[in-house]
């Protein structure tokens, strides 16, 4: 590949395998867009939770999401998501959140409401005028950017995951997100074939991050 002069990082992995702190300084390195396709399903899980829609109610989820207006809203070297037109907080990271995203992450119609969209985010970074953007979750390489340039899958012993998310202060049942995320039968959480996985369980982030920006970079400066 000669130097393409705009670059598809996908990275995808469990949770808290430390997909947002390395997307964010890839980001910072090579100017990318950094867009946490999690924060999405948060977004849009809150959304309908605050309108008391159930995940097992199929219809209402449908009708609720036909009725939310999508939109990015660029800070800094983030992509953030707007429902009609408002920005989303600290609220998608809540308990009632984290309890919930991956039941409303496992339904079809919810993956598909926010596909054209995630795919949309390159038009975002290219009009931002990024050199590229790097976008992380959990069906990234394998869904939404198969055809990415870079494509990682991280990965860490659960209990070291586990200590990560205490260490931020969150309560966060990441065994059983896990589980409902890898199970379903749409988009699961899986490292998809061709993808370098990393085990960071025994690397610091700054080690991740340079196992990572130094396959990028190899392969950008191939002549
Ligand atoms: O990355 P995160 O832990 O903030 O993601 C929250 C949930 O969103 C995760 O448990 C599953 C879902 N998700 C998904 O299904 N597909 C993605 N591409 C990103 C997240």
């Amino acid at each position: 590949m000669n130097t393409p002069d705009f670059i598809i990082v996908a990275i995808d992995g469990g949770a808290a395998a430390g997909k947002s702190t390395t997307a964010d300084a890839l980001s910072e390195r090579f100017h990318l867009l950094h867009v946490d396709t999690g924060s999405f399903y948060r977004a849009v899980t809150a959304e309908l939770l605050r309108r008391g829609v159930r995940h097992d109610d199929l219809p209402a989820v449908r009708a609720a999401l036909a009725g939310i207006r999508l939109g990015t809203r660029v800070t800094g070297r983030r992509a953030g998501i707007e429902l009609d037109g408002r920005g989303v907080g600290d609220e998608i990271r809540s308990k009632t959140v984290n309890e919930n995203v991956s039941f409303f992450a496992a339904i079809p119609e919810v993956r598909q409401a926010l596909f054209a969209y995630q795919r949309g985010q390159a038009d975002e970074a290219r009009r931002h005028g990024f050199d590229g953007l790097v976008m992380e979750g959990r069906d990234i390489g394998s869904v939404i950017f198969p055809d990415a340039d870079f494509r990682f899958f991280l990965q860490a012993d659960p209990l070291e995951r586990a200590r990560r998310r205490v260490a931020e202060g969150q309560q966060d049942a990441i065994l059983e997100r896990d589980r409902i995320d890898s199970s379903r039968k749409t988009a699961p959480l899986t490292c998809p074939p061709g993808a370098v996985a990393v085990d960071s369980t025994h690397l610091t982030r700054e080690e991740v991050v340079a196992r990572l920006a130094t396959l990028i970079e190899s392969r950008l400066n191939r002549p």
